[in-house]
């Protein structure tokens, strides 16, 4: 979970009040979870009802192809060194409630059944298509004018390599938003992660003053972008000089064997 978008959903939360749970799709070993829990009770006071969900079991299978890194970041069975077991002790530990459901998202119940009424704030890290277009289908009735979302793969990438994630949350966020007719404000967006807020005219009349300072970039993340990108940069360069070294090898290797008697 992207802790900046995190933190502004947070804002735009406590200040702009709706009740409800929170929920995550895609817990793994509950990161997220507890970010949410940290935050909650930092901007919101109460502990709110927290919900994860997962196949605690790993990826599942993708029908959508998984181009370049994606086959091997995301293919079925990666994330599945984690247990519903290990992550609620390590909850328990933290002090913090919640309730954890296993499953493929596909094949779950409505989330009226696991005691979900209103969601005030999702975030979804499922990164593949399938995971994306459940999670959404599930949440329809539970979303209201209000409810913040962030979605960690609905942005395509600038890194060339990993154009293929488009095709995942991005494809799953746009197809909902045709078929619910839901209206998603963009709050914020980093690398493939995205915040945004179910909206109407007369929400956006009431926290415009909220939102739009939520927008711009502070100090913090200008840094944080400029030395993210100054490493990318040095690695790929560091990349390429390893590539051509190997090159070079391989080319008088080669000379060698065609010399050779
Ligand atoms: C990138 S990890 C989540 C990381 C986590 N949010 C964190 O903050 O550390 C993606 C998770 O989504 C789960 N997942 C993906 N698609 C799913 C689906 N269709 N049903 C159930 N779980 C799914 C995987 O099991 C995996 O644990």
């Amino acid at each position: 979970m992207h802790a900046g978008l995190a933190l502004r959903a947070f804002k735009l939360m406590a200040a702009a009040p709706l009740g409800g749970c929170l929920v995550e799709f895609g817990v793994y070993k509950g990161d997220g979870l507890c970010m949410m829990a940290h935050l909650c009770r930092q901007y919101l006071g109460d502990p709110q009802p927290l919900y994860g969900f997962d196949s605690f079991a790993g990826m599942p299978r993708s029908d959508i192809p998984l181009s370049s890194g994606l086959g091997v970041d995301w293919a079925e069975g990666t994330f599945a060194d984690t247990s519903v077991e290990a992550v609620q002790q390590r909850l328990t530990a933290k002090r913090i409630q919640a309730t954890l459901v296993k499953g493929v998202f596909g094949s779950l119940l409505p989330l009226r059944e696991y005691g979900i009424e209103t969601v005030r704030f999702v975030h979804i890290d499922a990164d593949i298509y399938e995971g994306y277009r459940d999670a959404l289908h599930l949440l329809t009735p539970h979303v209201q004018v209000g409810t913040v979302l962030l979605f960690d793969e609905s942005m395509p990438p600038t890194d060339h390599r990993r154009q293929g994630i488009r095709e995942h949350g991005k494809r799953a966020v746009y197809e909902w938003e045709q078929t619910t007719g839901f209206n998603l404000h963009l709050i914020r967006f980093h690398e493939t992660a995205v915040l945004c807020v179910l909206v109407d005219e007369s929400y956006l009349e009431r926290y415009a003053r909220t939102i739009v300072p939520l927008k711009r970039d502070t100090v913090m993340d200008i840094v944080v972008d400029r030395v993210q990108l100054t490493l990318r940069e040095r690695e790929r360069a560091r990349l390429r000089r390893i590539r051509n070294f190997l090159r070079g090898i391989r080319r008088v290797i080669r000379r060698r064997s065609t010399n050779a008697p």
